[in-house]
């Protein structure tokens, strides 16, 4: 069957990337945990099918990336290659509302952040602007 693939209008992210300084106070241990409790929120999820069997791998790739989108060592480029993430998350039929389910599973993962993986406070705001803006970029269903 065919699929039309939307495009967001807004076109790719136009906002300032994380901070760098994010790794440099968190560790890359803490942003592991942070992400390996994002898989488990979205296991629970209503978008749950769409990801692999295997959430714990998974968790693993996608905690490489933000290694390095944080300020870290590039791991994930070193083993995946570029990031693509649009194109990417093009295998996975994303709409604006799976993107909301992905959205507030991150919000709930970011409640009490600095105590539970030591995420500096004053880069919440422009991390979760972040999510929100490039999030808008991995629609690829109208
Ligand atoms: C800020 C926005 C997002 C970022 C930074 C992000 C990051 C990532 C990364 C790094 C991967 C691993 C890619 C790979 O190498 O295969 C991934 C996979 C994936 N993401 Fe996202 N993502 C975002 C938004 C979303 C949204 C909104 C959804 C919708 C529910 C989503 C669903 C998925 C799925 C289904 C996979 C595939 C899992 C797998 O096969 O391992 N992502 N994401």
């Amino acid at each position: 069957m065919s699929r039309i693939i939307y495009t967001p209008p807004g076109g790719p992210p136009q906002g300032p990337a994380p901070s760098r300084e994010i790794y440099r106070l968190m560790g890359e241990e803490n942003i592991f945990r942070m992400i390996s409790d994002l898989y488990k929120e979205l296991e629970k999820s209503e978008v749950r099918h769409l990801f692999p069997a295997n959430m714990e791998e998974a968790s693993k790739k996608s905690a490489a990336f933000f290694v390095g989108l944080l300020g870290g060592p590039p791991i994930y480029v070193e083993k995946y290659g570029s990031p693509r993430m649009r194109a990417r998350h093009l295998p996975f039929e994303i709409d604006e509302k799976a993107r909301q389910v992905w959205l507030a599973c991150f919000d709930r993962v970011l409640e009490g952040a600095e105590a539970k993986y030591q995420f500096p406070s004053q880069y919440l705001p422009g991390f979760k602007d972040f999510l929100h803006s490039f999030s808008s970029w991995m629609v690829n269903k109208g």
